[in-house]
């Protein structure tokens, strides 16, 4: 029996899509555990793209169970358009979905909310750079007690009720981020649409918490998906750049409801690079030529947004901070081949900050713009075989790099990435083993 949680060490987009389909291979049960639509993966099934954004990666492996945790804020009718691509593919019938009846659910006004704060914020230079999808003024309404959850869609009354509760409250705020205030006729067409969508997601609906607890029980194999980055972490991540959930591995165990003894393994996904989409501190951020080349090269563009990813080179003070706040005992390498091709490679190794030097970022997010990264730099390598299996099968320098990062991260590597491909993968070490 393995309990595996796979969770991004940096800003989120280290390529865990690809990540968390090969580890699912092993896996019994699926689950993601955190945020929404604002993450998204892009997936090819037979030379067919498919991108998901709530549906977790496991999803191309018929016959494995994939769980939407109750930590999660769900968008019913984005949730419904992703089921439909999947299912036209042939791909999650009714016993391999599984919604938590305790997750959120984003309607049309927290979309309005999210959106209205951000134009509002850019014209007072306070942005966060959010992905709109609402994902903020959902969890606020759930801590404030007064979300909506997948189990009030399938009850019509209690849904009207509380979307009205949440009108009541957030109708001033519409107003004042100089929104308008929906009107009834759209209130009740928002009821009508989330009653219809709850009707059609109800077969998929159940105790998720109970069912992964069972699987761990039975001795199968669960691997948690992690969204976005440790990095964006809301207690722990650059706040206020940040995203509305717990994004560290200590996430999963609070969205499925099992105890942290449940968990054997925890392997954080690191690029080779660092990107970064939204506002909030970057200090490995490289302008210009040099950005673009690396958004070039490694099509840098959010599969959610299609922003284009800010992209500079790999930060260790983040990524040891990542490493530590997930308890991470090894790390995926993802988009080696990017750096391809580059007569030399740098790595941050270190801030530099009011004559100090440190080896995890600041923890004031002033501080932390003020950081300047001390660079170390590597020879580069030509093109990687992309039937490498094995470390000694990549050009020294490369070998080196990772050898590096290795080392000064302080976590062993279990699996190596030379190309979007499943094939194109060194694997290191199992964490179902
Ligand atoms: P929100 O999660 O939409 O509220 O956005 C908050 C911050 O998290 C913004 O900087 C987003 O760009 C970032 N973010 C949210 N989801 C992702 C993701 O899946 N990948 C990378 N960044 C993300």
């Amino acid at each position: 029996m393995s309990v595996v949680i796979v969770v991004g060490a940096q800003w989120g987009d280290e390529g865990k899509g690809k990540v968390v389909d090969l580890f699912t291979e092993r896996a019994d049960v699926v689950v993601r555990y955190g945020g929404g639509a604002n993450a998204g993966h892009t997936l090819v099934i037979d030379g067919k793209k498919l991108v998901t954004h709530l549906v977790p990666s496991g999803v191309c492996h018929p016959g494995k169970s994939c769980v939407l945790g109750d930590g999660m804020v769900i968008d019913p009718l984005t949730l419904l358009e992703e089921l439909a691509q999947c299912q036209a593919r042939g791909l999650l019938a009714h016993d391999e979905l599984l919604i938590g009846l305790g997750a959120h659910v984003i309607l049309p006004y927290h979309k309005l909310v999210d959106g209205l704060r951000e134009d509002r914020g850019a014209k007072q230079g306070r942005a966060i750079g959010t992905t709109r999808r609402g994902i903020g003024p959902a969890y606020e309404m759930k801590a404030a007690r007064r979300g909506v959850r997948v189990r009030d869609l399938l009850r019509p009354e209690r849904l009207a009720d509380k979307i009205h509760q949440n009108l009541d409250d957030l109708g001033p705020v519409i107003e004042h981020l100089g929104g308008t205030r929906p009107t009834e006729r759209e209130v009740q067409t928002w009821i009508a649409e989330a009653v219809a969508a709850g009707e059609r997601l109800r077969p998929y609906t159940g105790d998720a918490g109970r069912h992964v607890a069972n699987a761990i029980a039975r001795g199968q194999h669960v691997l948690f998906e992690g969204a976005q980055g440790c990095l964006l972490d809301l207690d722990h991540g650059t706040y206020p750049y940040v995203t509305s959930s717990s994004t560290i591995a200590a996430g999963a165990c609070q969205s499925a409801g099992i105890g942290p003894t449940q968990i054997d393994a925890v392997v954080g996904i690191t690029k080779a690079y660092a990107t970064r989409v939204g506002e909030g501190p970057f200090p490995s951020e490289l302008h210009g030529e040099a950005g673009d080349r690396l958004r070039k090269a490694g099509g840098e563009f959010g599969a959610t947004t299609g922003r284009p990813r800010r992209c500079g080179w790999l930060d260790l003070p983040a990524l040891r901070m990542g490493v530590r706040l997930s308890g991470m005992q090894s790390l995926a390498l993802t988009k080696l081949d990017v750096l391809a091709g580059m007569p030399d490679v740098q790595v941050c190794v270190a801030y530099k900050l009011d004559g100090r030097e440190l080896d995890e970022p600041p923890t004031d997010p002033d501080d932390l713009m003020r950081a300047e990264p001390v660079y170390t730099r590597l020879p580069g390598w030509g093109t990687l075989p992309s039937d490498a299996h094995d470390i000694t099968d990549l050009p020294a320098s490369a070998r080196a790099y990772v050898e590096t990062i290795e080392r000064m991260a302080g976590v062993p590597f279990c699996l190596v990435s030379v190309g979007p491909d499943r094939s194109e993968t060194i694997r290191l070490h199992d964490p179902f083993a």
